[in-house]
């Protein structure tokens, strides 16, 4: 059973998922990634969201530039949550998608990410925290991740820190 459903506007979209899918599988969730665009296969993406939900899945996560209307379409098909992530693109550096995205109308929410790569990530990361609501495992190993983070952070203060004294 895929416990998330990542669903992209265009195969081009591929190019910001590479460390956000890297922390699904680190951290065991099984998932299914498809192309599924909600203006040039709508009813393509209704079946996968039926589908996934009929499955038992739980989260979706909806990757899209430029008008980027596939995460408002999805999060009215379904009460699972629905994360965005908006692609960076041409005209507008992804303002256009981030906007379109972030501005649903009250009643049907949709969780958007920043732009891009670490949007992403932190969808996935989020989906992941949303599965350990119910999974004290995955909610341990989380509280880890976080942990390496600040260990990271501490040895790059050790290596690139500068102190100037008069
Ligand atoms: C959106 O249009 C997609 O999510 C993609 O970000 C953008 C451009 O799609 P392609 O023309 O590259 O297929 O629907």
């Amino acid at each position: 059973m895929h416990k998330v459903l990542i669903l992209l506007g265009s195969h081009s979209d591929l190019t910001i998922t590479d460390k956000g899918l890297e922390v699904l599988r680190s951290f065991k969730i099984p998932f299914e990634l498809r192309i599924a665009s909600a203006h040039r296969s709508p009813q393509f993406v209704e079946s996968l969201v039926k589908g996934f939900e009929a499955q038992g899945g739980k989260v979706v996560m909806c990757v899209a530039g430029m008008s980027a209307h596939l995460a408002g379409v999805v999060a009215a098909m379904t009460n699972l949550p629905c994360l965005a992530v908006p692609v960076p693109g041409a005209a507008t550096a992804g303002l256009d998608a981030l906007l379109s995205m972030s501005q649903m109308p009250g009643g049907i929410p949709v969780a958007t990410m920043t732009l891009g790569k670490a949007g992403f990530t932190n969808g996935a990361l989020l989906a992941c925290q949303i599965l350990a609501t119910s999974d004290a495992a995955l909610y341990r190993e989380l509280q880890l991740y976080r942990q390496s983070q600040n260990a990271q952070v501490l040895e790059a203060d050790e290596q690139h820190r500068i102190i100037f004294n008069v």
